[in-house]
């Protein structure tokens, strides 16, 4: 098993009058059943091609691995141009299973795999900075775009293709571009065809976020020697856990079960702590898939319900000594999901010095694979006596196939609270009035309506700015 659930100290029993009854559970059991059917139907029709992700893509895999073979030698760098569900993926799942210095470790150490970098922000200090320390011509650009039109990672993409084309040739620059985009739909495919750029595909019906387990991630880690097909073992399996139709043996289902009540009851922030470095950037990954999927203004139906609940990003130890005191102390309008792992990749053992100091030779003697673990449980137990509702996913290691385990798990979730809530799972029109007024403000053909009611808007009062 690649993971497990136990949400023991959510539970009345331990946590609480804060906590869940099992009734409330018990209680549920029209929707969650509405909900199960729901997921069924969809996956049938072919409404959720991501769950079939981890079954259909021996091809896929060969291509990568054959293209990585052919080009890893003739780069120093992969350098992913992406944002949201084209760039949280890839940072997490190689921050989950690689050297926490990977890039700075000397080549030989890093297998013969280029350095990764991943250029999401259009921050015109992060390009300019990046190329201070990679030659660009000796990078590989990954142009990741579902949609081909994303304002951040096209505009990357023009000025990388210039800088490319002025330094190595429109031939030579071909060479140094590889675009993920849809098959069919965008800006980016059109681009790719006409100007002959290696391409993977992000299948038609995997949205963004839900894409990790297709190239959109699986070429960033197969370029830094990740195990893809055992990622994508590891998601199978999780597969056939996550479609149990009992709640109680599906961690996915429990746990969007377990947020739904939460967030029912006011409890709308999840913090998600994960008491290993190497799991930190999943905290910013779920972050995304959760609230840009649950964060909703209208339900199926069309009626207003605006919901949604506030994923927190945490990191154990590091955070007990910044957030901790609020979510023990705090109001109850949260609970807390820790990510643990039973195995580290290292050992880290603490000299027996000060033996008489009381609070330091304690510490003699012991491992800080020892250390991190007690201290997780320590919190736990703490905010348990404090009331604070908190549960724990437990990954034997962090290994290919728990994080493709991981990764599907939370997908799943995602899209069964989505049931519970009855909403729609798969769609951002939240996103779209920002993305609108952008074009207004360049002055974007076709968007000449939205900058008539930007001309229009109120001006800002200068008592108002200090
Ligand atoms: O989940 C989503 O759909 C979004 O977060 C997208 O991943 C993000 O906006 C980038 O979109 P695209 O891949 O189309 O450039």
């Amino acid at each position: 098993m690649y993971l497990t659930l136990d949400y023991n100290n959510m539970m009345a029993e331990f946590a609480g009058k804060h906590g869940i009854a099992p009734e409330e559970i018990t209680g549920l059991s029209a929707k969650i059943a509405a909900a199960k059917k729901a997921m069924a139907e969809k996956r049938a029709r072919g409404g959720m091609d991501w769950r079939e992700l981890p079954h259909n893509q021996k091809e896929v895999v060969a291509d990568i691995l054959a293209y990585v073979d052919e080009m890893k030698d003739k780069i120093d760098a992969f350098v992913v141009l992406g944002i949201g569900g084209s760039a949280l993926g890839p940072m997490a799942v190689q921050q989950a299973l690689n050297h926490p210095f990977y890039n700075e470790l000397p080549r030989g150490k890093r297998g013969g795999f280029p350095k990764l970098y991943v250029a999401d922000n259009v921050d015109p200090e992060r390009l300019t900075g990046l190329f201070e320390v990679v030659d660009p011509t000796k990078c590989l650009f990954n142009v990741i775009s579902k949609s081909g039109s994303t304002s951040e990672t096209m505009s990357q993409f023009m000025i990388i293709k210039e800088l490319l084309e002025n330094r190595l040739g429109k031939e030579g620059a071909k060479s140094r571009i590889v675009c993920t985009t849809d098959p069919e739909s965008g800006n980016l495919i059109k681009i790719a065809k006409e100007e002959g750029y290696k391409t993977f595909y992000v299948p038609s019906g995997v949205g963004g976020r839900f894409s990790e387990l297709c190239p959109v991630g699986l070429l960033p880690a197969a370029f830094c020697g990740i195990d893809i097909a055992g990622m994508l073992a590891g998601a199978a399996q999780m597969d056939k856990v996550c479609s149990n139709a009992d709640e109680r043996q599906n961690p996915a289902y429990m746990f969007a079960i377990l947020n739904y009540i939460c967030m029912k009851k006011g409890q709308n922030i999840v913090v998600t702590m994960p008491y290993a470095d190497s799991l930190k950037y999943f905290s910013d990954w779920f972050a995304q898939l959760w609230a840009e999927s649950l964060g909703k203004k209208f339900d199926l139906d069309g009626k207003i319900v605006n919901v949604g609940p506030t994923p927190v990003k945490a990191l154990g130890v590091t955070d007990q000594h910044s957030q901790v005191q609020l979510y023990a102390e705090g109001p109850w309008d949260k609970f807390v999901v820790f990510i643990a792992l039973e195995k580290f990749k290292e050992t880290m053992t603490i000299p027996k010095l000060y033996a008489d100091m009381p609070s330091l030779g304690f510490l003699g003697g012991v491992t800080q694979n020892e250390l991190i673990k007690t201290e997780m449980a320590a919190t736990e137990y703490a905010l348990m006596k404090a009331g604070k509702p908190s549960m724990t996913i437990t990954l034997p290691e962090a290994n290919a196939q728990a994080v493709g385990a991981l990764i599907y798990f939370y997908e799943v979730a995602t899209a069964f609270a989505g049931e519970l809530l009855h909403i729609n799972a798969f769609d951002q029109p939240g996103v779209e009035a920002g993305k609108k007024a952008t074009y207004a403000m360049f002055g974007r053909p076709g968007y000449e309506e939205e900058k008539q009611e930007l001309d229009e808007r109120p001006g800002k009062k200068s008592e108002y700015i200090i």
